[in-house]
């Protein structure tokens, strides 16, 4: 099915319960979007603000999406909708960004990678069926995923995480090549949220909106883009 062009558009956005998720739902509820935004866990989120200020434009689902259960369970309670944008903001960075791809622990990789990469991918994977045929596909990846960029070091882990996750994308867009959705990796800037921390030079307003032109400007527009807030292409 492909979108009607008289209804109100909707975004299914993955990890809106704070930072630049949540940011991005009332970015979106601004311009008459309704948002199907996800939390994880049963604790009041800025989310659940933002459903109680837009009575009936937002939906707060639960997922947690290392739990491939759960994907599977969101995209059976939302079976009957569709919608135009899934966009999947969830992530995690290491805890210590200093310690070199060698000394991070297992434990740690595997945390901060089955988050950024894996449970991403199964998200969009698990979820795909619900965007219109011509809908957009976005995914938070980070400028930190650029390998060609990449000539300071530093946060090894999640810069691989994000890495993994651009080139699982890139597979995902060959394996979808010829259709006719959007599909977006997204590179916000550095901004400060709880992961970000303090020392960003952006704040959340100097980002979001402009991400979230970015996205709704690739509506229609088939194939995989890996874009910064400007909309310039970031170099892989
Ligand atoms: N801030 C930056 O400078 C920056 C730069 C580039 C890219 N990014 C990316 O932007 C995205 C959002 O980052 P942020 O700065 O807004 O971070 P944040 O404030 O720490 O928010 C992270 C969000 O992801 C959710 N999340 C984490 N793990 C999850 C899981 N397993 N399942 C579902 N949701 C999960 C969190 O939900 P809970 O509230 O339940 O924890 C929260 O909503 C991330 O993908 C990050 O890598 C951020």
């Amino acid at each position: 099915m492909t979108s009607a062009t008289n209804e109100p558009k909707t975004i299914l956005l993955v990890g809106a319960s704070r930072g630049l998720g949540e940011a991005m739902a009332a970015s979106f509820l601004e311009k008459d979007w309704n948002v199907v935004g996800t939390v994880r866990g049963d604790a009041r989120t800025r989310l659940h603000d933002l459903a109680n200020d837009h009575e009936g434009r937002v939906t707060v689902e639960h997922l947690d999406i290392t739990e491939p259960g759960q994907i599977a369970a969101l995209r059976e309670r939302l079976s009957d909708r569709r919608v135009d944008i899934l966009f999947v903001n969830a992530g995690t960075a290491n805890h210590r960004q200093d310690e070199t791809i060698a000394e991070t622990s297992t434990e740690e990789f595997i945390r901060v990678m089955v988050t950024n990469a894996l449970s991403v991918m199964r998200a969009v994977e698990g979820l795909q069926d619900l965007v219109h045929a011509d809908g957009t596909i976005g995914v938070m990846s980070s400028g930190q995923g650029s390998i060609g960029n990449n000539t300071n070091g530093g946060h090894e882990v999640y810069r691989g995480s994000k890495a993994a996750l651009n080139q699982y994308m890139r597979s995902y867009a060959a394996r979808h090549a010829g259709g006719q959705r959007a599909m977006v990796l997204m590179a916000p800037g550095w901004v400060r949220t709880e992961l970000g921390g303090p020392a960003a030079p952006l704040g959340i307003e100097d980002s979001v909106p402009h991400v979230v032109d970015v996205l709704i400007a690739q509506q229609g527009r088939p194939g995989l883009r890996y874009l910064d807030r400007n909309g310039n292409t970031v170099p892989w």
